[in-house]
C-alpha cells in the first residue's frame, strides 16, 4: 500500500520529466517567399522575453549573421518565434541556431535552399504519423518513419496531415499542448526542410480544429485563409489542397476555380512539373476510407487540363498507386500499363501513401482492401507496411520511391517508378 501511494505521489513529477520543456524547443522551417533564396525558422520558448533572433551562416563560413523577426500568435505557452531569413543563395547549404533564454542558443542545424529552374531537389510527402508511444499500441512505425524521413535529407518535407488523433490520444490533456508535442516528435526533420502542410480530418475535424494547426504553420497567403496555396521549388509547382472531408463532401466551387487559375498560372510561368497535395485520396480502395468520389469528380479534369502528372494524398492506411490515367471520372482510360516508367504523352498517376506510422482506429491495423483483384486501374499496392514517398526531381524527370517501414527492419523502398518528359528508351 505504502509503495503504490508512493508510486502515485511521484507520478506527478515523471510526468513533469516527461514533458518539461527544453530552453527552445518545436524548431522548424517553412516557406512563405521565394524557396531558393528564403527561409522562416519558427520555435517556441517558455520565456516569453527571449528576443526573436536566428543567427545563419552559409556552411564553411565562420562568422554568423543575424535575423531578426517576432512573436508569431499561437495557442502554445511562452513565445513561438519566427523570423525570415532572406537573401540567402540557392541551391545552398545553411546552418542556423535560434535564441533560448539567457543569452543561450541552440544547437546548430543545418538546411538546404531551393534550386532555381533547372535545379534538381528532392522532397519528402508523409502523413498520418500520430503521436508516437501511443497507449493504444497504434503508433506502430511513427518514430522509424520521422527517423527515415530524417536520414534522406530532403529540400522539403510535403505534411499529408492527421499528426495528433487527439480525439483518441489525449496522454498530453489540451489539444494546443499535443500540438506542442508533435512539433518537437518532428524535429529531426523540421529542422532540417521546410514542412508545407495540407490538413487532415483529424485537424479539421474529431475535436480539432484548422487555426490550432494552422497558426504554428507559415505558409504563403494563397486562397481562403491559407487553406489552399501554392509554392514553386526549381521546375515544380506544389499546391496544397484542404481536402478533408473523408468518403464523400465535395470542395467549393470558389476553391476549383482558385485551383484551375493556379495550376494555369503556373503552367505558363513554366513549371514542369505540377504536384497537388491533399490528404483525403480521389482513388482508394481501401475499405476504411474509400476514394472521395467527389473530389475524383470535381478535381480529376482539372487536373488533366493542366497536365498534372502526379497527386500525393493520404488518409487511408496503405499504399496505393494508380497506372496514368486520362478521362477522370467518367471515362477513364489507362494511358499506359508499364510498371515503372512513363513519358510526356501519358497522364495522372493518383498516388495513395500511408500511413506514416499510426495504424487505423477502425480495424486496429492496416486498412483492407475493398476489392481483390485490385482495380484495373492500380500498377501497385501494399498494405503490410508503413509508407512515405520521396521524389527526386532532376530537369527532365521525377523518381517517386515509396520507402515501406517496419518496426526493427531497415526501411526499403518497396516501388518506384520514373515519369520523364523524354523517352523512356531501352528501359
Ligand atoms: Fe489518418
Ligand atoms: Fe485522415
Amino acid at each position: 500500500m505504502y509503495r503504490c501511494l508512493s508510486v502515485l505521489a511521484t507520478l506527478p513529477l515523471w510526468l513533469a520529466a516527461q514533458t518539461a520543456p527544453a530552453p527552445s524547443d518545436q524548431i522548424h522551417l517553412a516557406w512563405t517567399r521565394d524557396s531558393a533564396t528564403t527561409i522562416t525558422v519558427v520555435w517556441r520558448t517558455m520565456d516569453a522575453s527571449v528576443p526573436s533572433t536566428v543567427e545563419y551562416r552559409r556552411q564553411g563560413e565562420s562568422r554568423w549573421r543575424r535575423a531578426t523577426g517576432g512573436p508569431r500568435p499561437s495557442g502554445t505557452e511562452g513565445r513561438l518565434h519566427e523570423v525570415l531569413v532572406q537573401g540567402l543563395e540557392p541551391t545552398s547549404r545553411y546552418e542556423y541556431r535560434v535564441a533560448g533564454p539567457q543569452g543561450s542558443w541552440s544547437a546548430v542545424y543545418s538546411f538546404l535552399t531551393a534550386p532555381r529552374p533547372g535545379g534538381s531537389f528532392e522532397a519528402v510527402f508523409v502523413a498520418d504519423t500520430g503521436l508516437d508511444g501511443r497507449l493504444d499500441g497504434l503508433s506502430t512505425g511513427t518514430r522509424e518513419v520521422i527517423e527515415a524521413v530524417a536520414k534522406l535529407n530532403p529540400t522539403v518535407i510535403l505534411w499529408g496531415g492527421d499528426g495528433a488523433y487527439y480525439d483518441t490520444d489525449k496522454r498530453f490533456g489540451t489539444l494546443d499542448r499535443t500540438i506542442d508535442y508533435w512539433f518537437n516528435m518532428v524535429m529531426p526533420f523540421a529542422v532540417k526542410a521546410p514542412i508545407m502542410p495540407t490538413y487532415g480530418n483529424h485537424e479539421i475535424f474529431l475535436k480539432e480544429g484548422y487555426l490550432f494547426w494552422a497558426d504554428r504553420f507559415p505558409t504563403p497567403e494563397g486562397f481562403d485563409n491559407r487553406r489552399y496555396y501554392s509554392f514553386d521549388v526549381g521546375d515544380a509547382h506544389f499546391v496544397s489542397i484542404l481536402a478533408a472531408d473523408s468518403e464523400s463532401g465535395a470542395l467549393p466551387e470558389t476553391v476549383l476555380r482558385w485551383i484551375d487559375a493556379d495550376l494555369e498560372k503556373a503552367r505558363k510561368s513554366g513549371r514542369k512539373w505540377l504536384v497537388p497535395y491533399l490528404h483525403v485520396a480521389p482513388f482508394s480502395d481501401g475499405s476504411n476510407h474509400p476514394s472521395n468520389l467527389d473530389y475524383r469528380r470535381q478535381l480529376g479534369p482539372i487536373f488533366e487540363k493542366h497536365g498534372v502528372r502526379l497527386v500525393l494524398t493520404a488518409h487511408d492506411q496503405s499504399y496505393e498507386r494508380t497506372f496514368p490515367l486520362r478521362g477522370v471520372p467518367d471515362k477513364i482510360e489507362i494511358t499506359s500499363n508499364a510498371k515503372d516508367c512513363f513519358g510526356a504523352s501519358d497522364g495522372t498517376v493518383y498516388l495513395k501513401v500511408g500511413p506514416g506510422g499510426k495504424q487505423s482506429n477502425i480495424n486496429r491495423g492496416f486498412a483492407n482492401f475493398k476489392t481483390n483483384p485490385p482495380p484495373a486501374h492500380t500498377a501497385f499496392r501494399d498494405n503490410t507496411a508503413h509508407h512515405f514517398a520521396r521524389l527526386i526531381f532532376e530537369p527532365q524527370s521525377v523518381r517517386v520511391q515509396i520507402f515501406a517501414v517496419l518496426r526493427g527492419k531497415p526501411e526499403w523502398v518497396q516501388d518506384e517508378f520514373l515519369y520523364t518528359l523524354g523517352s523512356c528508351g531501352g528501359r
